[in-house]
């Protein structure tokens, strides 16, 4: 029988390619974005309280009300406003499948979505998947402006989605209010939806802040806004995230949630839940947690031939190489591989159309220890000597 794919062009992630090439190659995988560090033992401790206490049936199919509580109250904390846990909070697996289900609640056959290039990998397949088209915007490196007119240039009647994300994985920049009131300005009067992936919400370096749709009265009423508790408690295999949109936009994301995932992991949303009781300002350190590795890193590349890009948030940091080679940079990061045994992520898959660049995403949420090795590794191979 002929199968034919849905997805004939989307093959295995950039993240598992290189992954796999570094198990391969025996490289340090600074590539992929997780922690490398133990969470923190009292949340871990939390989950096997509630184990133990005996929750461990089905979760509401809206999440446990004790954990969207608790993010309503965060919100208050952080954007100012109170969002009604029952009606606007949805507890997600991960950013992800919060992603995807706002895309199938908005997107029908023919629809457009307008994502900016270098894009996070998991939007375009979801939009496909929901019959819809990509219309990709590219930001040029190295500072990956917005340009709202070319933005305004790519809407078309079938425009029904926006997909920004700040801070944006790769390019590691964030937009700032003045982009958000361009947003909400090219959108004022036509049947577009805004999905905010804003899972990097309190990763920002230099004193920047965050600007959530959330806190932008025009911009909230028509947004679903995606974060994670993957990235703001240094567990991204727990996947939980939570989305939260206006209640209309809410109960249509449900029911795209309801028959997607149902519900999720309960004894993880009641851990989550116990410890924010007990750390209500548990994301408070995370920007000079990571400023300071990324401080670091940086610190340790400058003038190696590896140049840091100045990153304004997340836990990626860019590196320039086009000081040791112009080879393209696929073909560069399988030589890191190889010959550094470093395990980077090139950006080129990140773009519809690439642009001449010599661009490589490394994450920094790693031990001190583990950076220092990483750039030690570098450092040789730019030496031109193999450790
Ligand atoms: C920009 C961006 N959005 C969404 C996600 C997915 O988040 P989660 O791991 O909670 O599914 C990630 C994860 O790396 C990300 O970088």
């Amino acid at each position: 029988m002929h199968f034919s794919s849905k997805l004939p062009e989307v093959g295995t992630t950039i993240f598992t390619v290189m992954s796999r090439r570094a198990l391969e190659e025996g490289a340090l995988n600074i590539g992929q974005g997780f922690p490398d560090y133990p969470i923190d033992p009292r949340l871990a401790h939390c989950l096997t309280e509630v184990i133990g206490e005996g929750r461990n049936q089905y979760a509401p199919m809206e999440g446990v009300v004790e954990l969207r509580e608790r993010i309503s109250a965060k919100l208050r904390t952080s954007y100012g406003r109170l969002f009604d846990p029952d009606a606007e909070i949805t507890v997600t697996c991960g950013g992800t499948e919060a992603l995807y289900d706002a895309i199938q609640a908005v997107l029908g056959p023919g629809d457009e979505a307008v994502i900016f290039d270098p894009a996070y990998d998991a939007y375009e397949p979801a939009v496909r998947l929901a019959g819809g088209r990509c219309v990709r915007v590219a930001l040029s490196p190295p500072a990956f402006r917005f340009d709202w007119d070319q933005v305004r240039q790519s809407l078309s009647d079938r425009t029904r989605l926006i997909i920004i994300n700040s801070p944006q994985n790769p390019s590691c920049t964030v937009a700032g209010r003045d982009d958000l009131d361009a947003l909400a300005a090219l959108i004022r009067d036509r049947p577009i939806t805004v999905l905010a992936d804003e899972v990097y919400e309190h990763v920002l370096y230099d004193g920047r802040r965050h600007a959530s749709v959330l806190a932008h009265p025009e911009l909230r009423e028509r947004s679903f806004a995606v974060f994670s508790f993957g990235k703001t408690l240094h567990a991204t295999g727990w996947r939980i995230g939570y989305c939260v949109a206006p209640p209309a936009m809410t109960r249509e994301l449900r029911k795209v949630h309801q028959f997607n995932t149902f519900s999720i992991v309960s004894p993880l949303q009641y851990a989550i839940a116990r410890y924010l009781g007990e750390h209500s300002d548990a994301w408070a350190g995370l920007s000079a947690f990571f400023q300071a590795k990324r401080d670091l890193f940086a610190g340790l590349l400058r003038g190696s031939g590896f140049e840091p890009i100045p990153a304004a948030g997340t836990y990626f940091q860019l590196v320039d190489y086009g000081a040791l080679s112009r080879d393209g940079d696929m073909q560069f990061a399988d030589r890191l591989i190889r010959e550094a045994k470093i395990a980077t992520i090139p950006l080129s898959p990140f773009y519809a159309a690439p642009p001449a660049m010599t661009l490589l995403r490394l994450c920094i949420a790693k031990r001190d220890a583990t950076l220092e090795a990483a750039a030690a590794r570098l450092c040789a191979f730019a030496q031109g000597r193999a450790l």
